[in-house]
């Protein structure tokens, strides 16, 4: 049974989406912690009502704003709890350094967009939803693929796409990208991943 560390930022919906799947679509892997770059992401309550250990780390209060530092911190959390696969849910930080090198491989991040699209550098949360809508593209979707030094960049594992519907707007796109792709493909990349 693989030990699995999810980092988030925020609502921490794919958070529930992993717990949620936990023995049904993830039979290899358990949440064994769950760490937040905000103190006041709500994925922390769902953790706690979990019973998943949580922790906080904040790149600019605890780490001075120091990449390496942040990097190394959340490092250190993931190596205390025995964690083997690191899974970015809504993580809205970059990190670089020693977590890329010591869990090679081994992190997944989940992009709300069919990579090549609409990815990459300060691609995230809604405006991917403003950009897909303001090409005008009729398919959008989402992509969980490993992390690598390169924003986005890493092996693509899964991918769903979601149709734009006439009206929709930004939030409304991304809530159905979310319920129709990401909370389905995520579980199952991470299934495919933990039972390698
Ligand atoms: C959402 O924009 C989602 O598309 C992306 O991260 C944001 C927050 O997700 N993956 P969550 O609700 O915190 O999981």
């Amino acid at each position: 049974m693989k030990r699995i560390g999810v980092l988030i930022s925020g609502g921490g919906t794919n958070l529930q989406a992993l717990i949620d799947k936990q023995g049904t679509v993830i039979k290899s892997g358990k949440i064994v912690c769950v760490c937040s770059n905000s103190a006041s992401a709500y994925g922390l309550e769902r953790a706690k009502k979990s019973g998943i250990p949580t922790r906080v780390i904040r790149k600019n209060a605890d780490c001075g704003g120091d990449a390496e530092e942040f990097s190394r911190r959340i490092c250190e959390y993931m190596k205390e709890m025995q964690v083997d696969i690191i899974v970015l849910a809504g993580f809205m930080a970059i990190f670089s350094g020693e977590l890329l090198r010591e869990y090679s491989n081994r992190i997944i991040n989940i992009h709300p967009s069919l990579i090549p699209s609409f990815c990459g550098k300060g691609m995230y949360g809604l405006k991917v939803h403003e950009a897909a809508l303001g090409y005008g593209v009729k398919v959008t979707g989402a992509t969980v693929h490993l992390v690598n030094e390169v924003v986005d960049g890493g092996r693509i594992l899964l991918q769903k796409a979601v149709n734009v519907q006439d009206g929709d707007t930004p939030e409304t796109l991304q809530r159905r990208v979310m319920e129709e792709a990401e909370w389905i493909i995520l579980p199952q990349a991470v299934e495919m991943v933990c039972s390698q």
